[in-house]
Order: C-alpha cells, then structure tokens, then sequence
C-alpha cells in the first residue's frame, strides 16, 4: 500500500467539488487502502479523497476512539444537532490550528467499499471529523469557517 502525496493549500485541486463515486471497483478498493496508508503514516484522523489529488467523494476518518477506520463512500449528513467549539487541524494546511464550531452529534448515510449503505450517528470529535472531511468533498477547508487561526508552534 503506497502512500499518496497530500496536496496543500494553496492547491486549486483542494478547492473543486468531488463527484460521486460510481464504480465500486478495485481501483476504490485501492484508493480506499492508500488513504488509510497515507493517514496514518501522517498520524492524520481522517483524510478525504481530494487531498490525495482524486476529485471524487471518498473518505476515512479514524477518530482513535477504538472503533478502528470508517470508509465512507457518496457521504451525505441526514440530521445534525447542538454545536461544539473547539480546535481543529489539517493535513493539508500544515501550518495552522483553528477553532471552529461544528454540530455536537450527527447522523450520516453512506456506502461501504462494496456499495453497501449503511448509517451512522457520530458525536463529538468523531461528528468533528465528519463535518471536516465531508466539506473537503465540496472544496471547503476548516480555514473557512476558523473563528480564529493560529501558526502552529515549530517542531
Ligand atoms: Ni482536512
């Protein structure tokens, strides 16, 4: 499992809308495996398609909460409720933290590897995450919505 080059901001391909995942084929299967490569490898919580360079609506999220990597194909919110604001991160702006105020808990609908639908209720930093990852479909980054941006200290 290779892992994928992560493009930054600054990337116009960072700032397209992804289309819909049509073929639940080894190519997904493939894209789908060096995403989770490529996220752990940058001790990420979650990455979507675009930031790998493919514009089409795909998504892992592991939140570290036990419950291992979720695969999320043609994503959509159903429902959403309360608000939480906190700090947020990205692998594709290095740089910077910002505090954004998400949903507390949300309900989601989306496909396996397989094609199979299947969903889910997130709360918390899991609901974060979701909201984060879904918005990079829709060329939208977590600087957008940041009340307040600050440089991460240099390692
Ligand atoms: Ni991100």
């Amino acid at each position: 499992m290779p892992s994928r080059n992560i493009r930054i901001i600054g990337d116009d391909l960072l700032r397209k809308k992804s289309r819909p995942v049509e073929n639940f084929d080894e190519k997904l299967h493939n894209l789908l495996d060096d995403m989770a490569e490529t996220m752990y490898a940058s001790d990420g919580v979650g990455l979507a398609a675009p930031q790998v360079g493919i514009l089409r609506r795909v998504v892992v999220i592991d939140v570290r909460e036990g419950e291992g990597i979720i695969e999320m194909i043609n994503p959509e919110i159903l429902s959403s409720s309360g608000s939480q604001t906190d700090a947020e991160g990205c692998l594709s702006v290095p740089e910077y933290i910002g505090v954004v105020t998400r949903p507390d808990t949300l309900t989601f609908r989306a496909f396996d590897r397989n094609g199979n639908a299947f969903t889910k209720t997130a709360t918390g930093f899991f609901a974060r995450a979701v909201c984060h990852e879904l918005d990079h479909l829709d060329g939208v980054l977590f600087v957008d919505k940041a009340e307040e941006l600050q440089k991460r200290e240099e390692a």
